[in-house]
């Protein structure tokens, strides 16, 4: 899938994002409470942060909210998407900056503390995520953390298949039209099961490379850089 195209759709997508999206991810917002729970550092750390795919700034405004000293580069390709997070973010002031950007290519710093990224990876290949685990590795601090959250595959086709209809229920239930959503779902995104990609985060390097928590093809895994 071209990255180009998958741009445009949330450069479309930007001014209803925050609405739609908990109508597409079960326990969208439940979520957020664990990633919180998941970072280690005391609440007066001076983290910096970066947030890959940060689109509206959801999980970005997350971290500065329960972490007062926090820096946070909110990293996205789709200018409309940072536009919002601009908006939404703007009481934080300096200690969030913007940056436009592919991650599969560009460069987006090192010295980094804690790394999140929602929703956003699953839009690389196998061996686009691989080598961006690689480079996340060398960007972060030691005793770093890393937590993504994304959707994924199952550990077998049979599951895979099992989870996305039960998926698809959930969003006719919210009142969307499943149809279309999985259409876009197949065209546009490339998940990896979560088994995979604890086990290429081990080989990049990360320590406690795990699964946090799942619920059908939805999950919150990650890992530790003890270099
Ligand atoms: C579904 S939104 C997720 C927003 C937010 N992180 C969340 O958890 O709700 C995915 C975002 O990732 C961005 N994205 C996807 N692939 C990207 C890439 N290769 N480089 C930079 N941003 C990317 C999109 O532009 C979009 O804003």
């Amino acid at each position: 899938m071209n990255l180009d195209y998958v741009r445009e759709e949330f450069e479309q997508r930007a001014f209803d994002y925050d609405g739609l999206i908990p109508r597409l991810i079960p326990h969208y917002r439940e979520q957020h409470d664990l990633i919180l729970q998941l970072i280690p550092f005391e609440t007066n750390a001076n983290i910096k942060v970066l947030d890959l795919g940060a689109g509206t700034g959801i999980l970005s405004a997350l971290i500065l909210q329960a972490f007062p000293q926090a820096k946070v580069l909110a990293f996205d390709m789709a200018e409309n998407m940072l536009k919002i997070c601009q908006t939404n973010l703007s009481a934080f002031g300096k200690r969030l900056t913007l940056q436009q950007g592919n991650f599969a290519e560009a460069d987006f710093g090192s010295g980094y503390d804690l790394v999140v990224s929602g929703l956003a990876i699953h839009h690389l290949d196998s061996a686009g995520k691989q080598q961006l685990f690689h480079q996340l590795f060398q960007s972060m601090n030691p005793e770093g953390i890393l937590l993504i959250r994304d959707i994924v595959t199952g550990a077998t086709p049979k599951l895979t298949e099992q989870y996305e209809k039960l998926w698809r229920q959930y969003m006719k239930a919210s009142g969307e039209d499943d149809a279309a959503w999985f259409q876009n779902y197949l065209k546009e995104d490339i998940p990896s099961s979560v088994e995979e990609q604890t086990k290429w985060l081990a080989e990049a390097g990360f320590a406690n490379a795990a699964c946090h928590w799942r619920y059908l093809n939805f999950a919150i895994f990650g890992g530790v850089v003890r270099k």
